[in-house]
């Protein structure tokens, strides 16, 4: 049996597990996402943890997802990084897919990184985009099924979180100024989280478009949120791996090979972007 809830007592036993095998005390922490796995292994000093190992931590089923926590360095600066995450598609709850999160709050990470690999909504984005995140809708979490649902612990944040400015500007700001230094296209957008699996309809992408939405992806927003819960400062990037297709026809399809394809090609300018923006985070 998996463990669905779960309490500050299981949180800090989880972080005191990675303390015990690292002693590494980053403040940084990064997700990465489907095919964005090789940033892991730019980490240097590296001190590698299988989700297997560490108790109560989901691990992700999806090929492309390394299943370990990298702690080291990046650019001088200590970061904790998940090579791979879980979904709510795979059948864990959203309080299972964000344990990382609050594990995360518990060694003391005050700055989340996000990636995602995410259908382009927007007709200006092509496959092989970066986008900013700006802001994000969680459908899922709109109608009921978010990570905060249930007794709010005051000990981890409020029960009511702000969520006005999710992604902080400074780091926006920060992040654009590295793209610009470096040459890196930079779109920036709102990222619609839905449960997945299955890839949208047409119809549904039509109506993803209407709700103000400019990248799909089935991750990414439940973390967004316990980090704003939990106080942390967040930043996002989707590579957009595929343009979503608003009418059917035979000769277009959206498949996870492509995702994975796609993704290796944005990952070379993730990376550049990632380190820039590490190497001047405060
Ligand atoms: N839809 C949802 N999730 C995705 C997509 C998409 O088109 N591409 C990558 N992740």
């Amino acid at each position: 049996m998996v463990q669905a809830e779960f309490t500050l007592a299981d949180y800090q036993a989880a972080a005191q597990f990675i303390q015990d095998r690292s002693a590494h005390r980053p403040r940084i922490a990064l997700i990465l996402g489907s095919g964005l796995g090789p940033l892991a292994d730019a980490v240097e000093d590296a001190h590698r943890i299988s989700y297997a190992d560490i108790p109560g931590w989901p691990r992700s089923q999806v090929v492309g997802h390394g299943n370990r926590l990298v702690l080291g360095r990046l650019e001088g600066k200590l970061v904790m990084v998940m090579q791979g995450r879980s979904h709510f598609y795979e059948g864990w709850t959203p309080a299972q897919t964000v344990f990382p999160v609050r594990v995360m709050q518990a060694c003391g990470i005050r700055t989340l990184i996000v990636t995602n690999a995410a259908g382009g909504l927007n007709p200006d984005f092509s496959a092989g985009d970066l986008m900013l995140m700006t802001d994000h809708i969680n459908l899922p979490g709109l109608v009921g099924f978010g990570p905060l649902r249930g007794p709010n612990d005051d000990a981890l944040g409020p029960r009511f979180p702000d969520m006005t400015v999710a992604y902080d500007l400074g780091l926006r700001r920060l992040s654009e100024r590295v793209a610009a230094e470096n040459g890196i296209g930079l779109r920036q957008g709102v990222y619609v989280g839905l449960a997945g699996p299955a890839f949208e309809t047409p119809a549904e992408v039509r109506m993803l478009r209407m709700l103000g939405s400019d990248a799909v992806g089935m991750s990414t927003v439940n973390e967004v949120t316990v980090a704003r819960h939990a106080g942390m400062r967040v930043l996002g990037f989707s590579g957009i791996t595929n343009v979503a297709i608003t009418e059917g026809s035979a000769e277009k399809v959206v498949n996870h090979e492509e995702v994975l394809d796609v993704g290796s090609r944005i990952v070379p300018k993730l990376i550049t972007l990632l380190r820039g923006v590490i190497a001047q985070i405060e």
